[in-house]
């Protein structure tokens, strides 16, 4: 991570400093029982997007633009919760980027990406660019398969009676049910998403069965 990050260290600190200023129970309600780390979170979708880039191979890829998108893309939970965050991201980043040389063009671009990294029905749209497709799938590819098993165990352990049982029933309802959706558009992202899938189920399957809920 350390060398991934070298190219934009500068930008990584500030938003990490942003970040860690912030209240985290800004976040969204079950998430700020854990006190949700919102920058961790922005290093793991930054590799998730590294992942995919590589594999598009795609030479009219705007990375640059991707990159700087991806680390600016959740800053504004410093300022505001799950509703509006993608505004005041984008605000901060044009306001980060204005004062070094960029062009306009592009600073127009990375916040266009930044301000609709949330807006998920744009995925399938034909004239959705593709950096936009690749930030909103490796937003999603964070926090699932393996992490979404960890973080419903996690969640569950903050609430009233937590149990075995109560965790399949939260993991049934949330991870469960998420990892059922495919919303994927480029190769790679689907794969991915195929993996953690696979994972999931099966992980429900045995789950179940420790427990006694099937034979
Ligand atoms: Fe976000
Ligand atoms: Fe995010």
């Amino acid at each position: 991570m350390e060398q991934i990050m070298k190219q934009h260290r500068k930008m990584f600190q500030y938003v990490e400093e942003m970040l860690y200023s912030y209240d985290r129970r800004k976040g969204d309600k079950s998430k700020n029982k854990i006190e949700y780390d919102r920058y961790a979170h922005t290093l793991r979708v930054y590799q998730w997007m590294l992942r995919i880039t590589r594999e598009l191979k795609d030479d009219s890829l705007d990375v640059e633009s991707l990159k700087i998108a991806t680390i600016f893309h959740d800053v504004g939970y410093a300022v505001q919760g799950d509703e509006g965050h993608a505004k005041e991201s984008a605000a901060i980043c044009r306001d980060y980027l204005e004062r070094r040389p960029y062009t306009p063009e592009q600073i127009d671009f990375i916040c266009y990406l930044i301000l609709e990294h949330p807006n998920k029905r744009l995925l399938h749209e034909k004239t959705t660019p593709l950096e936009l497709v690749v930030l909103m799938e490796a937003d999603m590819l964070d926090d699932t398969g393996a992490m979404g098993i960890v973080l419903d165990s996690w969640i569950t352990s903050k609430e009233e009676n937590p149990s075995f049982n109560e965790v399949c029933r939260h993991f049934e309802k949330y991870t469960y049910r998420h990892m059922k959706q495919m919303d994927f558009v480029t190769a790679p992202g689907k794969r991915f998403w195929h993996e953690k899938r696979t994972l999931v189920y099966e992980f429900l399957r045995q789950y179940r069965r420790d427990l006694g809920l099937m034979d």
